[in-house]
């Protein structure tokens, strides 16, 4: 049976949605509750902005969260596909690090002084990403700040190049976006501080040509790319991608800059260590820490020896790389825990056969109901988008986004008892993941296509 999108009419979405939400709000009075007094004194009755992007209403409050499953203040129980969008990809509260923070809670959290740990900390994620000196912030925005801050200084150069529709965290340069080949601030970005052409190149994502002609113009400090775009939807390198940028990168002095701080879900050295990359430096951050705030970067011999020689070392304390709390000794326990025990090579075999399954699943529906929609694995991370092809660029993802089938699908799969991340249609599994919450998903999605194609 091959009934195809043409079958989808927009009533229909619509009219699902309006369903939807009753039932969402008949279900949640405690949620809605809250929320009405958190509006006299929270900004939008959330404590940060983007918790308003769930779908529903209203936001859902939670109680608890274990393992895989979210439970909200009304007793409802969740099969958690969302995991803090990668924060707690080891599962919620892995217990090897609820316990090893809890023992550095009652002995130091925080204290100027490097604790032991951190060695520790530091010899394994050169382990894992084959590059050998190590820095940790408290978050993965800060370990992308500081190193384009490092990246500068180092090359003399003033510009960083990213990708379009690539997403770093709240940093001032990647918030940026093209608009036909002119950088612009990215649509909602707060306050842009300069005119963000002045800071950064933005070229395609698997576009060697216009990565080449950018580099040629011999003012970029450093590349700076997730090795997979997972932001807007995934978007996989294209075959002698990866080289390709490499050999640029080298030819024309720019440093790269691998972001892994979602594609950690290729594996325990991320999808550096999975493909052979060589990277000048990489940063990551949310999920090594099991869920405690944190980012980490590091740098090869060669990167290191070069910012030793330019760190003025009488003012480190406040050259804009650093942070009072960065480092702290509850922050490089809970690393050292959550990667000695919870984002394990076995853990990772359980999370991405997960994933394969999740893929399996959403792919027979597909095909069942001839949709002209697709999903994409990445390790243990799978997303469906929906638009036939994969898409190679940013633009052509972002361009592939349907709002209305997007909020539809994101509270269906609410009310059927799964949280799937907020922004896009996007799926992770953690060591904690079972394969009756992965078949629970599967059977919502095949609901939700059967019922679209009537
Ligand atoms: C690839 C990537 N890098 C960095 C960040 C920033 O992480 P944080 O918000 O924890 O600083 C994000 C956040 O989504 C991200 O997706």
């Amino acid at each position: 049976m091959s009934r195809g999108a043409e079958t989808i009419r927009r009533e229909t979405v619509a009219a699902l949605y309006e369903r939807e939400l009753r039932a969402f709000e008949a279900a949640h009075p405690t949620s809605r509750e809250i929320h009405e007094r958190a509006k006299g004194s929270l900004l939008s009755g959330v404590p940060m902005n983007w918790m308003t992007r769930w779908p529903g209403s209203f936001p859902v409050f939670f109680s608890e969260a274990s393992g895989a499953t979210v439970t909200d203040v009304d007793g409802h129980d969740y099969a958690d596909l969302c995991l803090g969008d990668t924060g707690a990809m080891t599962g919620h509260s892995p217990p090897a690090t609820a316990d090893a923070v809890g023992e550095r809670l009652r002995s130091g959290i925080t204290t100027m002084l490097p604790s032991g740990d951190s060695v520790a900390v530091g010899e394994e994620l050169g382990r894992r990403f084959g590059v050998s000196r190590w820095q940790i912030t408290v978050s993965a925005t800060d370990a992308n700040r500081f190193v384009i801050r490092l990246a500068r200084e180092i090359t003399g150069r003033s510009k960083v190049l990213v990708f379009n529709h690539c997403y770093h965290g709240s940093v001032d340069e990647a918030l940026v976006t093209l608009d036909d080949d002119v950088v612009v601030p990215r649509d909602g970005s707060v306050g842009p501080p300069v005119d963000p052409s002045l800071t950064t190149m933005v070229v395609e994502f698997n576009d060697l040509d216009a990565l080449e002609r950018a580099l040629a113009l011999g003012d970029v400090a450093c590349v700076l790319t997730e090795p997979a775009l997972t932001n807007v939807g995934i978007v996989l390198p294209a075959d002698g991608f990866h080289d390709g940028m490499r050999e640029l990168t080298r030819e024309h002095g720019a440093l790269l800059v691998i972001d892994e701080t979602h594609t950690l879900c290729c594996g325990p050295g991320g999808y550096t260590a999975e493909h052979g990359l060589e990277p000048d430096l990489v940063t990551i951050g949310k999920p090594i820490a099991g869920g405690i705030p944190v980012g980490a970067y590091g740098m090869s011999d060669e990167i290191a020896r070069r910012v030793v020689d330019h760190t003025s070392w009488d003012h480190a304390d406040e050259g804009g790389v650093g942070g009072t709390l960065a480092g702290n000794a509850l922050s490089v326990a809970a690393i050292r825990a959550t990667l000695a025990e919870v984002l394990t090579e076995q853990a990772f075999t359980h999370m991405v056969s997960l994933a394969r399954r999740f893929e399996a699943g959403v792919e027979a529906a597909i095909e069942a109901h001839g949709l002209p929609w697709q999903v994409t694995r990445l390790g243990c991370r799978a997303e469906y988008m929906f638009a036939p092809a994969r898409p190679r660029t940013g633009a052509e993802a972002a361009a592939a986004f349907d709002p209305e089938l997007d909020r539809l699908m994101h509270l269906y799969m609410l009310n059927r008892g799964v949280l799937m991340t907020p922004f896009h249609m996007m799926a992770l599994m953690s060591p904690a993941t079972t394969e009756v919450q992965v078949d629970a998903h599967t059977a919502a999605f095949e609901q939700a296509a059967s019922e679209l194609c009537e």
